[in-house]
């Protein structure tokens, strides 16, 4: 395929077809949770391969009988936008055409006065808002009408949210999360994918017995790809385009990246664009360089705000320390402060993702490549 010979390696997308490797374990836990009506939650570092894994798993499932909405969380920043955002999905995935659209809108929308807004292909391109009414069953109608839709026409629907921890930053979310909890758990035709990158709230709104959405289906987190699936993808790559890869050096992208899945492309590419034929060392550290030149504004911005104190901490981590932030030495060392003072700086980090707790009493920083930018270019080691 031409457009694969011109970019073997893609990133900062979604990836489909050749350029998804693995994920055969979750694939097939994934779509078993699907035809089966499982409720999933899907947790995993950014940049990892949610979405990609998500829509892979829809393309396969989908049919007449199961009907797939997707609604991004991402840039919903109330209960409104959200439910809008939910009727715009749920229509559009059980509906090809306007008018189809229309007769949907009205058997099960019926007190709703609809907003039309029509793209370039006014047949397949239409956005909806709904004029939000504050009679109390508005919410609840648009929560219900996935299962209605489904039952009327005797199909499943599946409804895969991303970004979902989006929704703990509402006003009033527990309130929300009580009410879609309540209604969405005694539908019978639909079932969820809630999936998102924020780990912390995530896990809050899962794992925490005093949340509504607490054990609310199969919850799994995305592992890392294996090293041995990478090497393979990575040296087939750049084997059908032309050039050679040896695995020692397929190896050190993995490692230097951790196996983060975006990382691992990005940093695939710069040593694949910098290589003539074969691969050397010098192009792999001439890659890792312009890959810390990519991420550098980003990284500039998540640490800027940072306290003296928070830099001190994540430059012990950096340096190595994973447990034992109390003891003495570590605090003299890094300047740290006091002992009440670890424990205020580790829950600040934790709630900014920065850093996570990756087995009992063992801190790490979550992205690899923000770890070594500070090691090589602010701390210079
Ligand atoms: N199965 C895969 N095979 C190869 N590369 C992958 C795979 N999954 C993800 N990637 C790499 O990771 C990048 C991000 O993938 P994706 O957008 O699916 O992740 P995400 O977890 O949804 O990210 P975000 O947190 O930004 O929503 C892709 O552009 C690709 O480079
Ligand atoms: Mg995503």
């Amino acid at each position: 395929m031409a457009k694969n010979f011109e970019t073997p390696f893609v990133f900062g997308v979604r990836v489909e077809g050749d350029n998804f490797t693995d994920r055969k374990e979750e694939t097939e836990r994934l779509k078993a949770n699907f035809n089966y009506g499982i409720n999933t939650i899907l947790i995993s570092p950014r940049r990892m391969g949610k979405t990609s894994l998500v829509d892979k798993v829809c393309s396969l499932v989908k049919s007449d009988d199961i009907k797939i909405a997707h609604i991004d969380a991402f840039g919903c920043r109330s209960e409104i936008d959200f439910i809008n955002a939910f009727a715009t999905a749920v229509v559009r995935a059980t509906s090809t055409k306007w008018e189809e659209w229309m007769e949907n809108t009205k058997v099960f929308l019926s007190r709703f006065v609809p907003k039309i807004s029509f793209g370039q292909d006014p047949l397949t391109d239409f956005s909806i808002s709904l004029q939000y009414n504050v009679s109390n069953s508005t919410t609840e109608d648009v929560l219900k009408l996935p299962e209605l839709i489904a039952q009327a026409n005797g199909y499943r629907i599946i409804v895969c949210i991303d970004e979902f921890q989006q929704i703990g930053d509402f006003n009033d979310s527990l309130i929300f999360q009580k009410k879609l909890r309540g209604i969405w758990q005694l539908q019978k035709h639909v079932s969820y994918c809630l999936y998102g990158s924020k780990k912390h709230m995530m896990e809050k709104m899962f794992q925490d017995q005093s949340y509504p959405f607490y054990r609310f289906g199969d919850l799994f987190y995305l592992n890392k790809i294996s090293e041995e699936d990478w090497v393979a993808y990575i040296c087939e790559r750049f084997k059908i385009t032309g050039k050679h890869i040896s695995e020692g050096l397929a190896h050190t992208i993995c490692t230097v990246t951790d196996r983060y899945s975006s990382y691992v492309q990005q940093l695939a590419w710069h040593v694949w664009l910098k290589t003539k034929t074969e691969v050397t060392e010098s192009d792999v550290q001439y890659g890792i360089n312009r890959l810390l030149d990519a991420c550098e504004p980003l990284f500039i911005q998540q640490t800027e705000d940072l306290s003296a104190y928070q830099m001190n901490f994540l430059h012990a981590l950096v340096n190595g320390v994973h447990t034992g932030f109390t003891q003495s030495a570590v605090l003299n060392t890094y300047r740290l402060g006091t002992a009440a003072n670890v424990t205020r700086l580790k829950k600040t980090l934790v709630e900014k993702d920065l850093i996570s707790l990756t087995a009992p009493k063992y801190m790490e920083m979550c992205d690899p490549i923000l770890a070594l930018w500070l090691k090589k270019r602010v701390w210079k080691e």
